[in-house]
């Protein structure tokens, strides 16, 4: 990869590896690192919409944030249709695993509020119809900027291309509820340059998506996370020694893992208010292990620098395998060197018995983990499959040093805040 260096003059740093020797260490139903099984009886939070990322309101440091005593969340969202016709199976009834299946390309960024921290009321869109570029408005990161409740969405507009933006907008309180305002002018910020990140030139699967806005607890600096892949054209890439690792006897071959070629990226914002960046190396790249590391984030912890990322079954690379879930790193510094949590990266995964159970988890600061509830088996034979599009129970996660631990369970979609804004 060609290195480069970044405003500051700092040398380049050189990509951690997620290896296929550590990748090997992944195991399914360690009960350290599952998600309890979701039961079938979930409730749902609308019977008109199904949601899926969420996004909750915190600040640049990474704290979760109520405003006036208002929790506040965003999700990627998109109506259901169990009356469309469109969506009507061979016998009348609605295929709602298909309109599920449907939903990415008709995402929209909705948002929700609560007093509670939970039981979620809608407040509606984001931003309104015309306003994004793109047909999709995909995961990102809402900012809380200030107690005059200005918030920058950082978030990715999707088809035609992929290009990170953000949109300013503000919070308003009120005895009876939140609404948000603004959010009218959407200023895109960056895209996939074909030299460290792969472009839709190089590789129609390309991704390029989910800005994770942060403050360095050490330099103070303004950067973003975000998901990529390594630059180049599809099938060039090598799968070597170093992505390889140190494997057991009979483990060399590395088959078709060309094609898997995740990775972290992240940029740096040239001025205060996060509206010009620069891309910078990844800090993290799966070459060979894996071909989605979605919605990266951060927990700074003991001085650490916990990286977390979301990633499925289908995107590993021949030979290595892992559930659907949470993956995470730990670093002393900002760039690296990374090493994978449980020596595997495994940090929640979904039980074997119910594979889709949840996705896109989200560690927050104090441990918790929220997801959304994909799909689980239902019926008496549990044969059938329950869709979701709802939060899922909350997960409590232990992190001590380079290891995690699964320590409890909480109410579906509970995401209290640690600190709370009065708004001016
Ligand atoms: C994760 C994800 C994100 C993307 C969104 C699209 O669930 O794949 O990476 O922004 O969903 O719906």
């Amino acid at each position: 990869m060609k290195s480069t260096t970044d405003t500051f003059g700092k040398a380049p740093h050189q990509p951690s590896l997620w290896t296929r020797a550590d990748a090997l260490k992944v195991h399914a139903d360690d009960p350290t690192t599952t998600q309890p099984l979701v039961s079938a009886d979930f409730p749902v939070l609308s019977d008109k919409v199904f949601i899926w990322d969420t996004m909750p309101l915190r600040d640049l440091d990474g704290n979760i944030t109520s405003v006036d005593g208002w929790s506040v969340i965003f999700t990627l969202t998109a109506d259901r249709h169990p009356n469309d016709p469109q969506y009507l199976d061979q016998n009348g009834n609605y295929d709602i695993t298909r309109d599920w299946n449907d939903r990415h390309g008709r995402a929209k960024m909705y948002y929700w509020f609560s007093r509670t921290g939970k039981d979620w009321k809608l407040g509606g869109r984001v931003m309104a119809e015309g306003v994004s570029p793109t047909a999709r408005e995909w995961a990102g990161t809402p900012i809380l900027l200030n107690e005059q409740g200005e918030i920058d969405l950082y978030y990715t507009a999707v088809t035609p291309g992929a290009t990170i933006v953000k949109v300013r907008g503000r919070v308003v309180t009120t005895e009876h509820g939140v609404s948000l305002v603004g959010f009218e002018k959407v200023k895109p910020l960056f895209e996939a340059d074909g030299k460290m990140y792969q472009t839709e030139a190089q590789n129609a699967f390309w991704g390029f998506r989910d800005p994770w806005p942060f403050r360095d607890p050490k330099d103070g600096k303004l950067y973003m996370l975000f998901e990529g892949n390594v630059a180049g054209e599809r099938g060039s890439h090598k799968v070597g020694k170093a992505e390889i690792g140190d494997v057991p006897p009979g483990h060399e071959d590395v088959g078709n893992s060309r094609y898997q070629t995740a990775c972290v990226g992240i940029a740096v914002a040239r001025d205060e208010d996060g509206d010009d960046w620069e891309m910078l190396p990844p800090l993290l790249t799966a070459v060979g292990v894996n071909d989605q590391t979605e919605r990266p984030h951060f927990v700074f912890q003991d001085g650490k620098y916990y990286l977390f990322t979301i990633s499925h079954t289908f995107t590993y690379a021949d030979g290595v395998t892992g559930p659907d879930g949470v993956y995470g790193f730990v670093a002393d510094s900002l760039f690296g060197p990374y090493v994978p949590l449980n020596g595997s990266g495994l940090v929640l995964g979904n039980p074997s018995s119910q594979p889709f159970q949840t996705y896109s988890h989200c560690v927050m600061p104090n441990g918790l983990v929220t997801s959304f509830i994909d799909s689980v088996p239902a019926g008496e034979d549990g044969k059938q499959m329950r869709i979701g599009g709802t939060e899922a129970p909350t997960v409590g996660i232990k992190i001590k040093g380079q290891q995690t631990f699964v320590v409890a369970e909480y109410d579906y979609g509970f995401i209290p805040p640690m600190l709370d804004v009065t708004l001016k």
